[in-house]
């Protein structure tokens, strides 16, 4: 496995293997097992996987955690040689920001509700560098996770909308024995606050059982959500929302495939989760 920094390195080692399909993982690193099976799964498709670990600071508000964000470089590779990964791209920030850089790529539609509305700039952050990271590796298939179902399905846009000529695929989240998500800030949780999170999962789930019972009124639904998560005292809802899951519109009447996502801090640490319910399979039943 070659770990680099260089760019024009990993350009000349992907013109070496241009015949080979090349899969890619974008990560901010601080791996688990969230990520791990992105890379496996990429890992059986591809015969050439590229991981790149890059905590990204323009996708972090002022305020936000970029400079505590989790960060464990040695233990990465190593997780990710055991999985077989062929490239490991650890850029630093100088080079994949010139200090004067002025160009950035902004998805204006999807990107107004959900995590865009709390964290103003994000997805500006998160698609500059994920079409810049997609320019150095130049992947076939790049793979994502929809944990962040927000962020896939903005990156689908802009790869539509640019003419990219990359492959998104998206895995299933992947949780801890007790549901909740697996996220690189779960560290950061306080043994009670760790305690409480799992109410996330199970607001999410109580919400697809409530809408299988036939309930189809968000207001009730989100009421219900609201009151498993505020049950908990180390809990500060930032958003909840039930929304078309490809415009990401909020619903006055659930139909259709309905995205629940939200957004809690436990404490201090922001988590998000979600699910997606499509209510044609709950009708054929
Ligand atoms: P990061 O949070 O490190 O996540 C990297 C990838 O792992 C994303 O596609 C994310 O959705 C996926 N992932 C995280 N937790 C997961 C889980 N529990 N189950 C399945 N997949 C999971 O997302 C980012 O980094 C950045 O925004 C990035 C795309 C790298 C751009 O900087």
């Amino acid at each position: 496995m070659i770990v680099t920094a260089s760019i024009n390195k990993i350009r000349a080692i992907i013109k070496k293997n241009k015949n080979k399909t090349i899969g890619f993982v974008p990560t901010m690193g601080a791996l688990h097992q969230g990520h791990l099976s992105l890379v496996r799964r990429a890992r059986k498709d591809c015969n050439f996987l590229v991981v790149s670990i890059f905590v990204n600071p323009i996708q972090f508000g002022p305020k936000e955690d970029f400079k505590n964000y989790p960060r464990n470089l040695k233990k990465d590779i190593q997780l990710l040689k055991k999985e077989g990964v062929d490239l490991v791209f650890s850029p630093k920030n100088e080079q994949m920001y010139f200090y004067d850089f002025s160009v950035f790529v902004d998805e204006v539609e999807l990107s107004q509700t959900l995590c865009g509305k709390s964290r103003p700039g994000h997805f500006k952050g998160v698609c500059t560098v994920v079409s810049k990271l997609f320019n150095i590796v130049n992947p076939d298939i790049a793979y994502f996770g929809q944990k962040d179902y927000q962020q896939v399905l903005i990156i689908k846009r802009m790869v539509r909308d640019l003419n990219l000529s990359v492959k998104i695929k998206v895995l299933p989240t992947v949780r801890e024995k007790d549901n909740l998500a697996m996220s690189s800030r779960n560290v950061y949780l306080k043994p009670q606050a760790r305690k409480d999170s799992v109410c996330l999962y199970e607001a999410l789930t109580f919400a697809k059982k409530l809408i299988k019972q036939g309930q189809r009124s968000p207001e009730e639904i989100l009421n219900k959500m609201r009151e498993i998560i505020t049950s908990k005292e180390s809990t500060k809802i930032d958003y909840m929302i039930i929304a078309d899951a490809e415009s990401l519109k909020e619903l006055k009447v659930i139909k259709g495939k309905a995205l629940i996502s939200l957004a809690v801090y436990i404490d201090e640490v922001r988590l998000i989760d979600n699910i997606v319910v499509n209510i044609k399979s709950f009708m054929k039943k």
